[in-house]
């Protein structure tokens, strides 16, 4: 079946779908409590979902990769973000963090920053690819395990074409702007 896959602002009522995969894909997981006040309790927390949806639109739309990031003046960081592993490598992380970008530079962000685990290559080739590079190593700063953070940093953020969210097809893993 034709699938496309969506970018929408995530709300509260996704926090279960969010907790689901957030479990899934990460050692130490955020708990509900951190995602229940982030998007709830956090001025600068946005967050962003993908969401896969079949040809039409019909039937009801699973989330499938989420972004929380925080426009904090001048600053995007980006928070957390994660993808089904089935439905990794079709652009969906890149989606999002473009996007994430995007609302940056409509609120006048100059640059973006996020942590990542030392030992996450897939992680930091997407980064990279979007034109993130190496600042610094924070020693020791994730738990479970007890691993180094790479800083990585792009500025200033450049307004590229319209990132392929909003509306992506991810048949055949290529992802098309509609
Ligand atoms: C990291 C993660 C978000 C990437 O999601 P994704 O939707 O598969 O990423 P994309 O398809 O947008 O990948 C874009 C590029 O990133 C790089 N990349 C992504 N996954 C990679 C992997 N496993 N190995 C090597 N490079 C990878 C590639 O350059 C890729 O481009 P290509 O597919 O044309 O080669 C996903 O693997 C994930 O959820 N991992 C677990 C949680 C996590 O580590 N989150 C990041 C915390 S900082």
């Amino acid at each position: 079946m034709t699938q496309s896959v969506t970018i929408e602002p995530g709300t509260p009522e996704a926090l279960p779908a969010i907790l689901k995969i957030e479990e899934a894909c990460f050692s130490a997981p955020w708990t509900r409590k951190m995602l229940e006040t982030e998007l709830t309790g956090n001025q600068f927390a946005h967050f962003l979902l993908a969401k896969s949806v079949g040809q039409g639109g019909t039937g009801s739309a699973a989330i499938i990769g989420y972004l929380c990031f925080w426009i904090v003046f001048e600053e995007v960081r980006l928070m957390n973000l994660a993808v089904v592993e089935s439905m990794r490598r079709r652009g969906i992380a890149s989606a999002l963090v473009t996007e994430a970008l995007q609302a940056g530079l409509a609120q006048s962000a100059t640059r973006a920053l996020l942590e990542v685990r030392a030992s996450n290559q897939a992680a930091q080739s997407l980064y990279a690819g979007l034109g993130f590079h190496h600042v610094s190593t924070r020693p020791k700063y994730y738990t479970n395990p007890l691993e180094d953070a790479v800083l990585m940093e792009l500025a200033p953020i450049l307004s590229g074409p319209r990132s392929a969210s909003r509306a992506i097809d991810v048949n055949g893993g290529q992802v098309r702007p509609l």
